[in-house]
């Protein structure tokens, strides 16, 4: 059986299937709920129920506390309808970007290579023909398990049938040592869904940009930048990418050609635990050294989250608008 759910103030309304979260069966049907994680950790999938009821199934009582379920609150992304709902996002539902519906998609690994210490570069050639914004991410469906993994496309969106990922080993990792490290091989065939998040850069902007990437949260900013450069979208940007080490650096050769190339683009890779004849230190401690005021800049963030919480406090000290702050935490692989 399904339930319809409406969403007030909007056009849309849409069917939801028995056990479907809210936010999968809105994001198929082409209608737009706010979201990041789509796991029930970040809580900006949150909403009112104004008519019916849910069940919030696992969603974590520290997204989501009694006195917020008791207030008709509900995490879009865990909740499944129990009769139909007439709902209202506690976020922006019209932030002005174009969103593509969430889709199942079928692929082929066409490239699986070790790029750094622990880290892949999985790139999936697809059946068809995905859209998706700079700086979203996929869901891969780890085989036999049904579970998806999240992993931001590096690959600007005009290019929208070769996807390619960048995957950091978890030891025990499902999906990592199980899986992509393990028996994973070019000419497999894997089940992905997407694009989720918005964690994006889509508009021509007047600020220049501090895109800051610790480790494989490179991804995302490599799809932001490519996009922008082919756009023309942002003033300058300035991208700094975070490793302990050398070994933890990867497309280095690739950024410096493009810094090379492209003279608004500047390239600075930061090393906290190795000394070399780059920047040294914690990323952030490094771009809050080349910066002496970020007033007018906008900053895309992508990283665990200590170097996220860490970045921001930096920018904002350094005099960047909040609301120029965009952030895509890591969330940890249960
Ligand atoms: Fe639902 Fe993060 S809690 S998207």
């Amino acid at each position: 059986s399904t339930h319809r759910v409406e969403i007030k103030g909007s056009a849309d309304a849409f069917d939801v299937a028995d056990g479907q979260p809210i936010l999968d069966a809105a994001l198929r049907a082409g209608a737009w709920i706010p979201h990041s994680c789509t796991q029930g950790t970040c809580g900006t999938c949150k909403l009112k129920v104004l008519c019916g009821s849910v069940d919030h199934r696992e969603s974590p009582e520290y997204t989501l506390t009694g006195a917020e379920r008791a207030d008709d609150l509900a995490l879009a992304c865990m909740a499944t309808p129990q009769s139909d709902l007439v709902v209202e996002p506690t976020g922006a539902v019209d932030d002005g970007v174009p969103h593509h519906p969430l889709r199942d998609y079928l692929g082929e690994v066409v490239e699986l290579s070790d790029v750094a210490a622990n880290t892949r570069r999985l790139v999936v050639d697809l059946d068809e023909d995905m859209a998706f914004n700079a700086g979203q991410y996929c869901e891969l469906i780890v085989p036999g398990h049904g579970v998806g993994r999240q992993y931001s496309m590096a690959n600007p969106p005009g290019e929208q049938r070769r996807l390619e990922f960048h995957v950091k080993r978890t030891p025990g990792g499902l999906a990592t040592d199980g899986w992509i490290f393990d028996s994973l091989a070019v000419g497999d065939r894997i089940d992905l869904r997407g694009p989720l998040g918005q964690f994006n850069l889509v508009h021509q902007q007047a600020e220049p940009a501090i895109l800051i990437g610790g480790g494989t949260g490179l991804a995302p900013l490599k799809s932001i930048v490519r996009h922008a450069l082919d756009r023309e979208l942002v003033p300058e940007m300035y991208l700094y990418h975070g490793g302990r080490g050398r070994a933890d650096l990867y497309d280095v050769e690739f950024f410096t050609d493009l810094a090379a190339q492209h003279e608004h683009f500047h390239y600075r890779p930061a090393l906290s635990d190795e000394s070399w004849d780059g920047a040294t230190g914690l990323v952030t401690d490094v771009v809050v050294g080349d910066f002496r005021s970020c007033k007018g800049m906008s900053a895309y963030l992508c990283g665990p989250p200590a170097m996220i919480d860490a970045a921001v406090k930096s920018l904002k000290r350094r005099r960047m608008a909040p609301r120029l702050i965009f952030r895509e935490e890591f969330t940890p692989a249960a």
